[in-house]
């Protein structure tokens, strides 16, 4: 299990703080693919950045901590100051776009490398790497590229190969195939999803898109404005959101041989520079009433295990 508990995380910017996750708590069953979704500019990113450790300016993590469940090489607790440590061995990410990751000036190769842990003998694990390259169906001379040499798919598929290479307790997927057409997409998706099943390692997944949600994950997080709104099995999320915010993004999407013009996610997330009180959602919820613009929802547990932050979460069930 791993442990989210009362993330309050802050940049810091020429206009002062401003919260981008604001009080996340959150389980996270072992061995599971974790959706987590909202609109742009809602805390995701931010969020994995806090998972894997990567805190550093402008980026601060004010409050809370993450119990990983699994303990270093030292038999201690890993925090998110010694997680780093571990990247790739026991936790790794796939960014959104792998070209503005991936440093463009060094070899695929020695990126991966250069975070191997010392005991390792470096040409022996490149040697299991090509392999393990090769068994993914990909030419393995592709580590000896420079990012700009591979086609987009390419260099995300070979970020997904390394991540996965040392079957570490957590990956983390920030949009991983976003900017890549259908086709290509379809095909990572299936091979994270392949080793995931293989592996049974826990994966967190942050996607714009509710139908790749609704195909891959087992549970899902839906954020917004910085704070967490619903929390469930994705089956049940899908079947009856407790969140007015969970049900418009659900009803965004298009469903085959329905012809009625779909309703987009109306309207805008408040701006986090702005003074929330209440409901962050209030503005754009058909349910508002006075007590959601003048208090904030807790997230509750309304059914086991499905958690919503809404006055009239019932009412929607
Ligand atoms: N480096 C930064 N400096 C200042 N503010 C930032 C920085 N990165 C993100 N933010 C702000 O933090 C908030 C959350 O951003 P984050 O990138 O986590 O959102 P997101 O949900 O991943 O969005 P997207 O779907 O667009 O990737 C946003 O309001 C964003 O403007
Ligand atoms: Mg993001």
């Amino acid at each position: 299990m791993i442990k989210l508990n009362n993330i309050v995380a802050t940049y810091t910017t020429v206009r002062g703080q401003v919260r981008a996750v604001d009080g996340v708590s959150l389980d996270i069953p072992n061995g599971i693919i974790l959706g987590v979704a909202g609109e742009s500019g809602c805390g995701k990113s931010t969020l994995l950045k806090v998972l894997y450790g990567d805190i550093g300016f402008p980026l601060t993590l004010q409050t809370g901590c993450v119990e990983y469940g699994f303990q270093g090489d030292d038999g201690l607790q890993i925090t998110t100051s010694t997680i780093r440590q571990y990247w790739f061995r026991r936790i790794s990410y796939i960014p959104q776009s792998s070209m503005s990751s991936l440093n463009p000036v060094v070899r695929i190769r020695k990126q991966f490398i250069d975070f191997l842990p010392p005991d390792r003998r470096k040409d022996q694990v490149l040697e299991e790497v090509r392999a393990y390259v090769k068994k993914l169906d990909l030419p393995p001379e592709a580590l000896d590229a420079y990012p700009h040499q591979l086609s987009g798919g390419m260099r995300q598929r070979l970020m997904v190969a390394m991540a996965t290479f040392f079957n570490p307790d957590l990956i983390l997927a920030d949009e991983p195939t976003t900017a890549l057409d259908v086709v290509v997409q379809k095909g990572i998706l299936l091979l994270l999803m392949d080793l995931q099943q293989q592996m049974k390692n826990t994966m967190i997944f942050v996607s714009h898109d509710m139908g790749v949600h609704y195909q891959i994950t087992h549970k899902m997080f839906i954020m917004y404005a910085a704070k967490a709104v619903e929390f469930g099995d994705s089956n049940a999320i899908f079947e009856s959101p407790l969140h007015p915010y969970t049900k418009m993004l659900i009803e965004s999407l298009p469903t085959v041989g329905d012809d009625h013009l779909r309703q987009g996610v109306i309207g805008r997330p408040p701006s986090l520079w702005d003074n929330l009180r209440g409901c962050r959602f209030a503005a754009r919820c058909p349910l508002a009433t006075e007590l959601c613009r003048s208090e904030e929802p807790n997230l509750i547990e309304y059914t086991p295990g499905h958690f919503a932050a809404c006055h009239y979460a019932e009412k929607l069930s």
